[in-house]
């Protein structure tokens, strides 16, 4: 669903300097219910797993509180993925000029953007760090649940105990891996994407510069074009 028009911005006017809406409100309260979410279960998970990082656990409340709360905040996080999948998954499919760019990527560590081919909504990485959280909360919820009713697996199953243990910590340092990325390149390295998934809007350079092909779907749509 690419839900995307151009709106004039109060404050300019003029083309050059028109906003674009890349993210709704709804995709907005998604994605923050997401990344919330996420970092709680982080903070709490990582308490859990180590000693030397308990610490953690006393900043949110304490370690019987995290312990409480820590399967529910995954349960909002796997709603939250599950959510995000009904809105994202269709532009989340990879694509010839995905394939393209892929190729080009080089140019994009580099920070130079005027030599990759152009791009639709999302990028490649974009695109592999969605499919990166989806299959991680899944297995991240599946294996969660095994852990909190961990009692009630008989003993004659154990092996169900080690694999769902095994399980979790594995999906939760592949999906810890893929955030770290994930948040520096949406603040640090791309400039202009947070305000846009906090704001909703990027200015027109900035979607022509790092999402060509979707710029050009978006202004067509607006201006009445096929
Ligand atoms: C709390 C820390 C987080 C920050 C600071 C953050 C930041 C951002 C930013 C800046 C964008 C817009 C990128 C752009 O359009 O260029 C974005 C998009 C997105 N975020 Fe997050 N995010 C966070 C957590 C998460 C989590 C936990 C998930 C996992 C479900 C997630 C999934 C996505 C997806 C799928 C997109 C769209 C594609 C992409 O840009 O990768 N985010 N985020």
């Amino acid at each position: 669903m690419s839900v995307s028009q151009v709106i004039p911005s109060p404050r300019t006017t003029g083309d050059a300097r028109d906003r674009i809406l890349r993210y709704t409100l709804v995709e907005r309260i998604n994605h923050w219910i997401a990344g919330l979410s996420y970092i709680y279960c982080l903070i709490t998970g990582l308490a859990f797993w180590s000693p030397y990082m308990f610490w953690m656990a006393i900043i949110v409340g304490g370690g019987p509180a995290a312990r409480f709360w820590h399967p529910w905040f995954g349960l909002v996080f796997t709603a939250s993925v599950l959510w995000m999948y009904r809105i994202w998954r269709s532009d989340m499919v990879t694509t010839d000029a995905d394939r393209a760019w892929w190729k080009a990527a080089k140019y994009y560590i580099r920070n130079e953007d005027e030599n990759l081919p152009p791009i639709g909504r999302f990028n490649y990485g974009q695109k592999m760090f969605f499919w990166l959280m989806f299959y991680g909360a899944t297995l991240l919820a599946l294996s969660g649940f095994a852990l909190w009713f961990f009692e009630s697996i008989p003993w004659s199953l154990r092996w169900l105990r080690y694999l769902a243990v095994a399980v979790h910590v594995a999906a939760g340092f592949a999906t810890i891996g893929g955030f770290i990325i994930h948040v520096y390149m949406g603040t640090a390295m791309v400039r202009g994407g947070f305000t846009s998934i906090v704001r909703g809007e990027v200015s027109s350079a900035w979607a022509k510069t790092h999402h060509r092909l979707w710029y050009e779907q978006v202004t067509k749509k607006t201006s009445g074009q096929k």
